[in-house]
Order: structure tokens, then sequence, then C-alpha cells
């Protein structure tokens, strides 16, 4: 079984990608973190994010094993991840990690931007999780400042709005919500409220509403 969470940047998909698969089960990728590390690597190589050869050699050389750096969520690595995923050639390289994931056994819920379109265009059911630009802010900067890493709300909206329009912009992969995915807008929802919507969602998807629980 494949769960495909697509959304743009701080909706949240993580998080509920997280619970969804310890709910069923399964194992679960945040493929954010792939081209995260590959960020990382780039610039700690000296390279240019924005370079397709130093971003694709990063891509190349990554290691599985690094993908749970902690560091991995700062705000730097938010923006130098989507300069790196705009060359097609390091998205070419990461896909053959995220499609072996997405066969182990017994399933996987995978989250990023174009895991229902691109990586997975299979997978059993697609959820495209979105909520405001203003309420996406709002949550990653709560969470920055946990961290106690400093930003204002303002900073925080700023970078979301720009990488929604890279990733929504580039030539290959574009994020975009696959015409066969369930919406689901957590605007107006805590994350216990979206992951029960997300459950329901799912189990009507699969056509046994009502069984998992
Ligand atoms: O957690 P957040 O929504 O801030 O971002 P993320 O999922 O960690 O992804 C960071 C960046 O990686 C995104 O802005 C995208 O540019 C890129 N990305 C992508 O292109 N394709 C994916 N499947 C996942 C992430």
């Amino acid at each position: 079984m494949i769960i495909a969470i697509d959304g743009p940047a701080a909706s949240g998909k993580g998080t509920l990608a997280k619970r969804v698969a310890a709910h069923y089960g399964l194992h679960h990728l945040d493929t954010g973190r792939l081209y995260r590390a590959v960020a990382r690597d780039t610039l700690a190589a000296g390279g240019d994010p924005s370079d397709a050869g130093a971003a694709l050699a990063a891509a190349r050389a990554l290691d599985a094993k690094s993908l749970d750096d902690p560091d991995l969520r700062t705000p730097e690595l938010g923006e130098a991840a989507s300069l790196v995923a705009w060359h097609p050639e390091v998205r070419k390289t990461l896909l053959a990690y995220q499609r072996a994931f997405a066969r182990r056994k017994p399933g996987a819920v995978i989250d990023g931007r174009d895991i229902g379109t691109i990586v997975c265009p299979d997978a059993d059911v697609k959820l495209f999780v979105t909520a405001t630009p203003e309420e996406r802010a709002r949550r990653r900067y709560r969470e920055f400042k946990d961290d106690g890493i400093d930003v204002t709300e303002k900073e925080v909206l700023a970078d979301i709005l720009a990488r929604d329009t890279r990733d929504e912009n580039r030539a290959v992969a574009p994020l975009r919500q696959p015409e066969d995915a369930v919406l689901l807008d957590t605007t107006n929802l805590a994350i216990d409220a979206a992951f029960r919507a997300a459950i329901s969602l799912i189990d009507a998807a699969m056509g046994r509403a009502g069984r998992a629980g």
C-alpha cells in the first residue's frame, strides 16, 4: 500500500504523514529531507545550490544515513533545497531511492511535492494537504521559535511564498495537486483534527471506511 501526500511549504504534510504511517503500520519517507540533505552537502562542499553540477555531485554522493540530521530543518536549508530541487538531473538522481522506498513492505507513506504526480503515480491513495500561506507561516514560525531559531513571522511568510512560487513554476515536477488526489485544507484544523480527517479520507478512498481505527 502506498499513500502519497503532497502539498506546499509548511502545510503540515510531514507531521500528518508520520502519524498516518504509524496508524497503518507503514514506513514513512519525508522526501523534503532528501532535497535538504543535497542542499546541505552542496553548501558543505563550497558549492552553489543554483549550480546544477555542484548539486548533482551532492545528489549522487548522498548518504541515506545522513537524512536524520536534525539541522536539516533550518530556514536556510529550506531555501537552498528548493534551489537544488530545480535541477532535473538532481530530481532524476533522487527518484530511484524514492521508488525503492515505495516498494518496501508492507507499504509506505511518502510526502513531498511530486509524489502523486511523478514518484508514485500509481499510489493507492493521494492526498493534497494545504492551508493559507498566513496560517502556514504562523505554524512554521512557532516551530522555529521552539527550536530557538531567530526569525520573524514576516520573514517566514516571505520565504514560504518565494518557495511556493519556485516549486510551482519549475519545468520539471512542479508542485501541483494531482488530478486524482483528495484535497485536505487544514487552515482551520489543529493537528489532531487534521489527522482524523486524513484517516477518514484515506479509509474512504480505500473503500473500507470505518474498518481501520
Ligand atoms: O517542510 P517544508 O514544507 O518546509 O519543505 P520540505 O518538504 O522539507 O521541502 C523543501 C524543499 O524541497 C521544497 O521547497 C521543494 O523545493 C523541495 N522538494 C521537492 O522539490 N520535491 C519533493 N518531493 C520534496 C521537496
